[in-house]
């Protein structure tokens, strides 16, 4: 089924000047101002410029390795059906009935043979195309009521979507994580858990705090006793980092190294950074201990030492251990309310219970984001306040200064002036 072009975004209430007075009054190298993080209107042109126009992740495919496996993926205000069709294809329909508007669907996830729609029975296909309308098929012509589709592109496992109708292009993105998560076998990985983290925050301030490592050393313990991330502009950091890196090559094991970063990206296409980085010695993975903690995945026939960040569009993030994997989606739901669904993958073959212990397995990101979950809802708070003012970054937070100035640019560009 075609996209439809007449699926087209809302125009946001915020007049332009306002706008433009207030990216011109931020400053440089500070966190945003309070209406960023709180101003509704703002939210709304978020989701407009940045949600409604990028790439998205939205799961991995071995979710739904069965024709007629679904599940549901809401994201700013919207709600997808993610269904692998008859013929195997999978696509993102929009969960919203072409009679009068109902969701299609109400289940998070299952398996189905057609979509029916529970208020009067439309029944759907699942490519979408309307099969049946109850009393009214001889009025109808059938072909003009199908589900709208949006763009759905899956990369190294990793299911994208995008819904706007002329997306940016994702070859640096598949090219980088080919050589990247590809290496890590994430195409052949398998989902081992899924953990939804609230935090009733503005989507921005969940990812500054995850793109920084300067709350480390006080935030996470538990992280900074294996992860050199805590120090990396330091040089015993930088030195360790090197061995990873002639470690794996070694190996035959080269990792993309801050590929278009911090916070950009060529014209026309999506953002995406790689980045490998060290574990301290004596640790090899993300665990309570530093020690392996499933079958190694990819083309790891050993563990280097290291670790891989990768970034992929304006809201998808993904760890990579030689044992294990973590997608990292940040899903605003409102202005101060933001899920962080975490995805923890492991190789397709290995057995709970007998190759991996799914408690040992979760630790590291589990604790690591129930802690995150709480210094981001406070720094929401401290935002709100009538006394908070725009604070410097600290060199350890690059990233988060990179990606406001990027945020800003991509605001005011989408603006009608
Ligand atoms: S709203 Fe879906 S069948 Fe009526
Ligand atoms: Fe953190």
């Amino acid at each position: 089924m075609p996209i439809d072009p007449r699926f087209s975004t809302r125009d946001p209430s915020l007049a332009s000047d306002q706008l433009r007075d207030l990216i011109a009054s931020q400053p440089k190298g500070r966190s945003l101002h309070q209406a960023f993080y709180s101003d509704p209107s703002i939210y709304a042109l978020d989701v407009e410029r940045i949600f409604m126009r990028r790439w998205l992740c939205v799961g991995h495919e071995s979710r739904i390795p069965n024709s007629g496996d679904f599940f549901v993926h809401e994201i700013a205000g919207e709600s997808l059906i993610i269904v692998r069709g008859a013929d195997r294809e999978v696509r993102a329909l929009v969960n919203v009935c072409r009679h009068r508007g109902s969701e299609v669907c109400y289940e998070k996830e299952g398996n189905a043979k057609v979509l029916v729609c529970p208020y009067h029975a439309w029944a759907y296909e699942l490519d979408g195309s309307l099969r049946a309308a109850r009393q009214m098929n001889e009025r109808l012509d059938k072909s003009e009521y199908g589900l709208t589709q949006i763009h759905l592109r899956i990369l190294e496992g990793l299911i994208f979507v995008c819904f706007a109708a002329d997306p940016p292009k994702l070859d640096d993105v598949e090219r980088t994580l080919r050589a990247s998560l590809g290496r890590y076998g994430w195409a052949d990985a398998k989902v081992a858990h899924r953990g939804i983290y609230s935090v009733d925050a503005n989507w921005k301030l969940a990812m500054e705090n995850y793109f920084e490592c300067y709350h480390c050393g006080p935030a996470h313990p538990e992280f900074a006793r294996h992860h050199a991330t805590d120090k990396y502009l330091a040089p015993e950091a930088k030195a360790l980092r090197e061995k990873v890196h002639a470690r794996a090559k070694e190996m035959g094991i080269e990792i993309p190294y801050i590929a278009n970063w911090p916070w950009s990206a060529a014209p026309g296409e999506e953002m995406v950074d790689a980045f490998h980085d060290a574990a301290y010695p004596g640790s090899v993975t993300g665990s309570e201990d530093g020690q392996r903690v499933a079958p190694l995945m990819g083309d790891f026939t050993d563990y280097d030492g290291g670790f891989a960040y990768v970034d992929a569009g304006p809201a998808s993030t993904f760890l990579a251990y030689p044992d294990y994997g973590v997608m990292y989606l940040f899903i605003p739901r409102d202005i101060q309310a933001t899920d962080m669904e975490i995805v923890w993958l492991v190789a397709k073959d290995a057995k709970q219970g007998v190759d991996y212990e799914l408690d040992r397995l979760i630790w590291m990101w589990d604790v690591t984001s129930i802690a995150d979950k709480k210094i981001i809802d406070h720094n929401q708070k401290g935002v709100n306040s009538r006394y908070y003012r725009p604070g410097p970054y600290s060199p350890m937070e690059e990233m988060p200064r990179a990606m406001t100035e990027w945020y800003l640019e991509t605001i005011a560009a989408g603006s009608n002036d």
